[in-house]
């Protein structure tokens, strides 16, 4: 076995005393790197971001910010870390950290460590321009896309001045190492195991030995980007025995499109396929910006989004509406499933023990007519109440096909069959919409809870169609 390590700040240092559950954040913070602080512990106020060596659209690396309160320290056998203290000091600031200072971005600054690592992340970005606006985001004069910091929270400073100093950074000296490593090609992933108090955490060479290891366990707890996992361990302080990395196998990090589908693998990150996709596939481009945060999409993969069954997760509106199957392996076959057939009850699936999701994938071509609606109490970073994908293929007026795709609505998220039946063969007008709207706010079993009461649930699924169709048509149904 060999002895696991992390390269933070440039210096290497050993994982020994670390446990399957021990966060990056403890595990700094036990090291006397006391910048990244701890908020929530859950991934939503960003007090933790630290910068990692990853891969890029290409085989060169680039820097990308996470919340190191989810990602177990483990995680990052081999890899590189940089965080707040590594980028600069006080004699000697990181342009972002100057920025912030002489613009009044940081009062008490405890938030402040994890705003300069998610702004360096951005700064660093290697498409950042002043073209570089692609109608998502906010960008700042300077290509700044303000969204990167959608995952940071500051309770005393007000926005202002961290956006001022946002859009005020320039672009990196020609000597700056951090612009020069990412010249180089990013840290490979190491075959992992660490055993402590009885906790094993595996990170496998490759989908092979993954699967033969699932087998061996199928008490394993699977994990990819951990931003589901890393709550569970902090707030509701789960342990697992077993616990198996899937995040870096290299057969569940492909993409590709063919001439009938796209292929999308399951570990890589929303960010890596909205930047791989580039729009390609317009329903998940209006996805990824609902989508939690920036340093929550750095992490979160589309196999641990499907992965947990979840009945509120965003995706599987959008891949349900996308017509999606999933290609689920064992250590001796691989079979395709029908996003639609996947979800069996409540966080239940047809997934066996000993199988993973491989890949997402999408049949081509696309509808024409798409539309996410994610109703929740904040435009950003929240979860959905209520979710709603329209798929419409509309030929001279009339609806050829609709698949509507709903989550927050039932035990599990569901097609909406009834209703698109009420909109096949039929004009896309007025009068058809508001028919069709009545039987989508029936459909599932729409319940009560602290985000949304059922009432609340079933008219938003009405109300969300009939918003469809007054974005795409001069008319208003009654
Ligand atoms: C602050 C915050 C905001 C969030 N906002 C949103 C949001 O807006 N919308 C939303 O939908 N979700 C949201 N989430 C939930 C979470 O980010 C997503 O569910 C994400 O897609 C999980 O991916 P992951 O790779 O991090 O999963 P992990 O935590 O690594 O794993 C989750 C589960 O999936 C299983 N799994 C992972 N990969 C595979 C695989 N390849 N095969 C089989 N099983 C697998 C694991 O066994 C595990 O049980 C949020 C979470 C946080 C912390
Ligand atoms: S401590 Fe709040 S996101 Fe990590
Ligand atoms: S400066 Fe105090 S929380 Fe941001």
């Amino acid at each position: 076995m060999v002895a696991a390590h992390i390269t933070i700040n440039g210096v290497d240092t050993s994982l020994a005393g670390a446990t399957p559950h021990t966060n990056l954040l403890d595990f700094l913070r036990g090291r006397g790197l006391t910048g990244a602080k701890e908020g929530c512990a859950e991934g939503e106020c960003g007090a933790c971001s630290v910068l990692v060596a990853r891969p890029g659209l290409t085989e060169l690396s680039e820097w990308v910010a996470v919340n190191a309160c989810l990602i177990p320290a483990a995680a990052l056998d081999g890899q590189e870390v940089v965080t707040a203290e590594g980028l600069g000091s006080a004699t000697a600031p990181h342009p972002v950290q100057r920025e912030m200072a002489v613009r009044g971005g940081s009062q008490c600054g405890y938030c402040t460590p994890g705003f300069i690592c998610s702004m360096a992340a951005e700064y660093y970005r290697p498409d950042r321009s002043t073209e570089s606006c692609d109608g998502h985001g906010e960008h700042g004069p300077n290509g700044f896309d303000l969204h990167a910091l959608s995952g940071n929270l500051c309770r005393c400073t007000g926005y202002r001045p961290i956006r001022d100093a946002a859009y005020a950074v320039g672009t990196p000296a020609d000597d700056d190492p951090f612009a020069h490593r990412r010249t180089e090609p990013s840290p490979e992933p190491v075959p992992t195991v660490l055993r402590e108090e009885g906790n094993t955490f595996v990170r496998p060479a490759n989908l092979g030995e993954a699967l033969r290891l699932l087998r061996e366990h199928p008490e394993a707890t699977v994990v990819a980007g951990c931003t589901d996992w890393g709550v569970e361990v902090n707030i509701r302080a789960r342990r697992a025995e077993y616990v198996l990395a899937v995040d870096r196998l290299p057969e569940l990090r492909g993409l590709r499109v063919e001439s009938d589908h796209i292929d999308i693998g399951a570990a890589l990150t929303l960010t890596e396929i909205e930047r791989r996709l580039a729009g390609r596939v317009p329903l998940l481009a209006e996805l990824f910006p609902q989508f939690a945060s920036r340093l929550i999409r750095n992490s979160a993969t589309l196999g641990g989004n499907l992965g947990t069954g979840s009945p509120i997760g965003d995706a599987p509106p959008v891949l349900l509406a996308l017509d999606a199957t999933l290609v689920l392996v064992d250590a001796d076959a691989e079979r395709e499933v029908a996003l639609a057939d996947y979800f069996t009850g409540y966080r239940q699936t047809v997934r066996r023990p000993d199988e993973l999701i491989r890949s997402i994938r999408l049949p081509l071509p696309l509808s024409p007519l798409t539309a996410f609606h994610k109703i929740a109490k904040r435009r950003f970073d929240d979860i959905s109440s209520v979710a709603v994908a329209f798929a419409l293929d509309i030929d001279d007026g009339v609806i050829r096909k609709a698949r509507i795709g709903l989550g927050g609505v039932a035990a599990t998220p569901l097609r909406a069959e009834e209703t698109e039946a009420a909109l096949t063969d039929r004009p896309w007008s007025a009068e058809t919409v508001d028919a069709a709207a009545r039987v989508l706010g029936a459909e599932g079993t729409p319940q009560d809870d602290h985000r949304a009461s059922a009432g609340y649930r079933a008219a938003m699924l009405g109300q969300s169609l009939r918003k469809l169709f007054a974005e795409t048509t001069e008319a208003v149904p009654s």
